[in-house]
């Protein structure tokens, strides 16, 4: 069943809303055009994951001699880091950034009729 969050205006680009939907806190999520929700819940102790900051992926870059010249962000790949201990999952998939089998509990979301829903 479809649950109307919020108008997609109030839901800005890099922000999280964090509801209650029958009895489960989730955390929905705009980057750009695109929307995610997760379970407020960090499969490693429980923790708040949803409620933690957003950064995005580290890359280290090389030269054409494959000499590490420095890191550079890639803001493509925004993570959700939990706030307890600082696993970090990736924001479109809801999956840890180093062992996709320990993962945010995912559901869909879908924006039609002015809203953001989120089927549960
Ligand atoms: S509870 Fe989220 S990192 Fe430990």
């Amino acid at each position: 069943m479809e649950h109307l969050i919020c108008s997609p205006d109030d839901l800005p680009t890099g922000e999280v809303r964090i509801v209650t939907v029958n009895a489960i806190e989730i955390g929905v999520f705009r980057q750009g055009d695109e929307y995610f929700a997760y379970q407020n819940v960090c499969p490693h102790q429980g923790g708040p994951a949803c409620e933690g900051m957003r950064t995005p992926q580290i890359e280290d870059t090389f030269d054409a001699k494959g000499l590490f010249t420095g890191q550079r962000l890639d803001e493509d790949d925004m993570h959700i880091v939990c706030p307890w201990h600082g696993y970090e999952f990736h924001l479109r998939t809801g999956e840890h950034v180093r062992d996709s089998k320990v993962r945010l509990r995912r559901f869909p979301v879908t924006i039609r009729d002015g809203g953001v829903y989120v089927a549960m």
